[in-house]
């Protein structure tokens, strides 16, 4: 078959739609445009009003309908669906109408109506193309799905994806039987298990896109298979041969056991009820199709699903605080290039930021460039122009020469004030008069730090967490002399790099290691108490956190650990036990050193299997209610502004259980009573850190 994209006749067309003749259908709709061409296409061109992105929203779904009822009657000879949208194709559902239903015969109703819609598309006795450029999400690609074909750009914003497993919920478009169809059942279950987006060409390869063009002939790619119709691209035999009846239950037994490494069915009941799904229906469509809108409408009424729609719509807030004024910073210089200074740095440079970085040790900044240049390879994979680009963008600059030029100034030195201070006065009369000073301290009080300098305004907290970037939020620290419109601005810096910024009082520990500490440090006194780390972690894995308190303290360092609980123990009386400061004074730092409450193996903690401990149950109350009890403190000491802002804080800084919709969601779900009742029972047993302070009625 010759394709679209090299097709010499096709290439020297004029472009597209746009450059053609069209005739309007006459009919006014206000998401979508149907436009027919010289040749016969209709196509439907998706611009949802009101709205910065395409939504299959209630309304786009009505009119989409309507639209095909029309073209039925009058039949193109072929339809192209495409989005007048910049920014992609289609984002998925709209998750606002996902949260009022209330039960599951309105969820039932709900999906049933995107299905006969995407039914409607499949049924349309003409070629059909998706013609995708930029995001292309959930029911955007299951609308994909229903075409006969589907044609992507190249460019590097084209993704595609079935991310509704992150909602606690899996596709229910139809899109669970027509991916399992067109890529096979590992390709397409694994697309729908782990909800990750997919680069055009990836999205080629396992066969859900048919042809990826550069955009400048996206629309001749589409044409040409409008057009010509070739036969379409399924999966080989041997793909086809894993969808049977006979395989299916042993390669079911397979991903469940895979799935079962990262979540737990009585937390995210989800991938397994749709690994059943397919093990049970697939291979008689009509009836994948029922069972598929069933198991949505039943899922989507669970409180997991409504708490990850909840993490969903808390990170829409942390992002909407970085959009309360426009600011683009153009150069970004770091100072320390240390283990956070190198990967904030490279971060940047990722994110397309011009960066210099500087260090008082050559031999650091030679470390930071070529950790920064792994990153890259990390992150861009084989895309070498990428890399390219992103290595031209870092520069170390061991005499500070773009301090000068900086719009932002991000200080990333030893943890000690006085040091910070000397370099603080030693750069801002070099700094541009409106640029920013950023520091990542984790420790030190914004207002130990401004004093010293001319412009205190421009002084303000940005701390990453460790590994910058894995962890999705940033917080951005106001002091008490931060200039608004500095904390505005940096706020739309975390958002510009790609972060979630959480607004945060200056006060210690600001607002997620304040946190953690004190689960951190009931952990390790239990560790005192001689109960054995790994049923620490189990602990708390089991209730839902990604990695155990001890093994997250080894990974920090002990030594940090033990710096910032310092400080937190004066701020906020907290007990701190001495088996960490016999670790970090024997030079057992944790993973870094090879050794700390475990012994680490190329990088992985030594871990015994299987043992046994009596009252699990007490061990995982006393981590999780000392952590909910200082989240409740925080609100209290209005550190944040509201409790939305303590559970973004704490899921996305510290993965607390997503499934539970953050700390204070857990606290009013499982309600405050029966906890305070059981903080009660450690309080007599453990001493008084368990005491439930007013707070807590409130909730
Ligand atoms: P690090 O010790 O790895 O790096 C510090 C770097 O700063 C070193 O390369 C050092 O040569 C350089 N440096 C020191 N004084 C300097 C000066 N006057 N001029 C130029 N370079 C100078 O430390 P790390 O862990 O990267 O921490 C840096 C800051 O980030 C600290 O304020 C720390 O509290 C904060 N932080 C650390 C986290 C962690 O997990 N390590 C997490 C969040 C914040």
């Amino acid at each position: 078959m010759s394709g679209p994209v090299n097709d010499p006749v096709n290439d020297s067309q004029p472009a597209g739609p746009i450059g053609g003749n069209m005739v309007d259908n006459g009919r006014a709709y206000r998401h979508w445009k149907l436009q027919r061409d010289d040749d016969g296409i209709a196509w439907l061109h998706l611009d949802m009003a009101d709205s910065s992105a395409n939504l299959l929203s209630g309304d786009v779904i009505g009119e989409l309908s309507d639209l095909l009822q029309a073209l039925a009657l009058d039949l193109p000879k072929a339809v192209v669906i495409c989005s007048d949208k910049q920014n992609g194709f289609v984002f998925g559902a709209d998750i606002r109408e996902f949260t009022t239903l209330e039960n599951s015969r309105q969820a039932l109703a709900f999906i049933e109506r995107g299905q006969a819609l995407m039914d409607r598309v499949a049924a349309l006795p003409c070629p059909t193309v998706s013609m995708i450029n930029g995001a292309c999400l959930g029911g955007g690609v299951e609308l994909a799905l229903a075409c006969d074909y589907i044609v992507a750009s190249d460019a590097a914003s084209t993704k595609l994806g079935l991310p509704e497993i992150k909602l606690g919920i899996h596709p229910g478009y139809g899109g669970t039987e027509r991916s399992i169809r067109r890529c096979g059942p590992l390709a397409a279950m694994d697309l729908m298990l782990t909800g990750r987006t997919l680069p055009s060409y990836t999205a080629k390869k396992i066969g859900l896109v048919d042809e990826v063009a550069p955009l400048r002939q996206l629309e001749h790619a589409a044409r040409w298979y409008a057009l010509n119709a070739p036969v379409p691209r399924r999966p080989g035999l041997f793909t086809r041969l894993l969808n049977n009846r006979l395989l299916r239950p042993l390669i079911a037994n397979r991903m469940r056991k895979q799935v079962a490494l990262k979540a737990r069915p009585e937390h995210y009941p989800a991938p397994y009820r749709l690994i059943r799904l397919w093990q049970e229906h697939y291979g008689d469509s009509r009836r994948m199709l029922q069972q598929e809108a069933r198991s949505v409408a039943e899922l989507a009424t669970t409180d997991t699903a409504r708490n990850l729609v909840r993490v969903f719509l808390l990170s829409e807030e942390l992002k909407s605080k970085g959009k309360q004024v426009e600011y683009a910073a153009k150069h970004v210089h770091v100072i320390g290039g240390g283990i956070m200074g190198g990967d904030i740095a490279s971060w940047c440079a990722i994110q397309g930021y011009r960066v210099t970085v500087q260090d008082q040790d050559p031999a650091r900044l030679a470390a930071m460039y070529r950790r920064a240049h792994e990153s890259f390879g990390r992150k861009f994979k084989r895309d070498r122009r990428a890399i390219v680009a992103a290595s031209d963008r870092l520069m170390p600059d061991l005499d500070g020469v773009g301090v000068a030029r900086a719009d932002i100034v991000i200080e990333a030195i030893f943890e000690d004030a006085e040091v910070k201070r000397k370099l603080y006065q030693a750069i801002e009369p070099r700094m541009k008069a409106d640029a920013i000073l950023a520091t990542n301290t984790s420790s030190i009080r914004l207002e130990e730090l401004a004093p010293c300098l001319q412009q205190p305004g421009r002084l303000v907290g940005l701390h990453f967490f460790n590994p910058v970037a894995l962890m999705p939020l940033v917080e951005v620290i106001r002091g008490e002399q931060t200039d608004p419109m500095v904390m505005n601005k940096t706020l739309a810096f975390g958002r510009g790099i790609g972060k979630l910024p959480l607004p945060v009082k200056s006060s210690p520990g600001f607002l997620v290691n304040r946190i953690l500490m004190p689960y951190l440090l009931e952990a390790v006194i239990m560790i005192g108490e001689g109960i054995a780390p790994e049923v620490i972690d189990r602990a708390a894995t089991d209730f839902g956190m990604p990695m155990g308190p001890i093994e997250l303290a080894d990974s920090v360092g002990l030594d940090i650990c033990w710096s910032v609980a310092t400080i937190l123990s004066q701020a906020l009386n907290l007990p701190l036990p001495d088996n960490l400061k016999k670790l970090t004074d024997s030079n057992r730092l944790g993973k870094k050193s090879g050794e700390g409450f475990y012994r680490y193996k190329n990088g992985k903690a030594q871990k015994h299997a299987g043992l046994k401990y009596g009252d699990m149950q007490t061990v995982q109350d006393r981590l999780v209610l000392r952590l909910l009890h200082e989240a409740t403190a925080c609100l209290r000491d209005g550190i944040v502004e509201s409790e939305n802002m303590v559970d973004a804080g704490v899921i996305f800084g510290t993965g607390f259980a997503p499934f539970t919709g953050g700390a204070i969601n857990y606290i009013r779900s499982v309600g405050a009573d029966p906890l305070c009742d059981r903080m009660g029972e450690m309080q007599q047993r453990f001493g008084d850190r368990f005491d439930c302070d007013a707070t807590w009625a409130k909730l």
